[in-house]
């Protein structure tokens, strides 16, 4: 089974740029190559912070554009969403049956759950899990078929990662997370948002992915205690998932390079763009 990752895409109202970047140009040039290259994918996920402000109207134009992917789509929460907000224009979003957006889905290859990690009461950037949230997680893990892997998405990650703004506001209770898989089943592979720059290595064992938003990133920086921007190009993620395991490619999508043949003597002082269609 294949499918794609796109992550905080950050819509704002129609007519607005954010930092100086389009975020509806940008998913839409995101969509156009998932379409086009990837026919086989079983569905796309988006991994939060959907809206940079929460607003109806930027939910309303991230529908306008999202409904442009072949694949299904699924959806989560993340810092930066409002989840009323969200359901008005969404009102097929994943919910959890205590409001939560948070879902279970099982495929031949695998199971994908969700969890919503948004501390929406406390209006703070950081995550949470509630005993609510907690409950629904130990029963996905118990009720999970054993005979395939079980990938698990949350917007925040539960661990530091190095950058002090972004560590500030990761999950807040990881202990109580970590509980769950004691008790039930650790995930196969975790994924999160949340950090807008490509993050990868294992959680005491258990592997885990993170990637560039669609939107603006976040500059490599291992003092500053505010979150620095950057404008590196944004990348979507195609991951595969077979028998072997599992195999995750980044890719920048707004990249329009030259491509040409590494063996290619010719091309060894420098690639001839022109007759490569570059
Ligand atoms: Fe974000």
């Amino acid at each position: 089974m294949k499918f794609a990752i796109l992550t905080d895409t950050h819509f704002v109202e129609p007519g607005r740029l954010l930092y100086g970047l389009d975020p509806a140009a940008r998913l839409a040039a995101a969509i156009r190559v998932i379409n086009r290259d990837h026919r086989d994918i079983a569905f796309t996920i988006v991994t939060g912070d959907l809206a940079h402000w929460g607003q109806p109207a930027a939910y309303a134009a991230f529908r306008r554009v999202v409904r442009d992917l072949v694949a299904p789509v699924i959806l989560m929460m993340g810092n930066h969403d409002r989840r009323a907000a969200l359901r008005a224009v969404f009102p097929e979003t994943d919910d959890d049956g205590r409001g939560f957006v948070q879902s279970v889905r099982t495929f031949d290859a695998a199971t994908i759950v969700t969890l919503d990690t948004v501390d929406e009461e406390n209006r703070t950037h950081a995550g949470i899990l509630c005993p609510n949230r907690l409950e629904f997680l130990d029963r996905a893990l118990a009720e999970a078929a054993t005979d395939r892997p079980l990938l698990l998405f949350q917007h925040h990650p539960p661990f530091d990662i190095g950058l002090p703004s972004m560590d500030r506001i990761r999950l807040q209770n990881p202990e109580a997370l970590w509980a769950v898989f004691e008790k039930r089943r650790r995930p196969d592979h975790m994924f999160f948002g949340h950090v807008h720059r490509p993050v990868a290595g294992t959680w005491r064992g258990i592997p885990f992915h993170i990637q560039r938003a669609t939107s603006h990133q976040v500059a490599f920086d291992l003092v500053s205690p505010e979150i620095p921007g950057s404008l590196e190009p944004p990348d979507y993620s195609l991951v595969d998932v077979t028998r072997e395991g599992i195999v995750i490619h980044q890719r920048p999508f707004l990249h329009d390079g030259p491509v040409w043949w590494l063996h290619d003597k010719a091309a060894q002082d420098a690639p001839d763009t022109a007759a490569l269609g570059g």
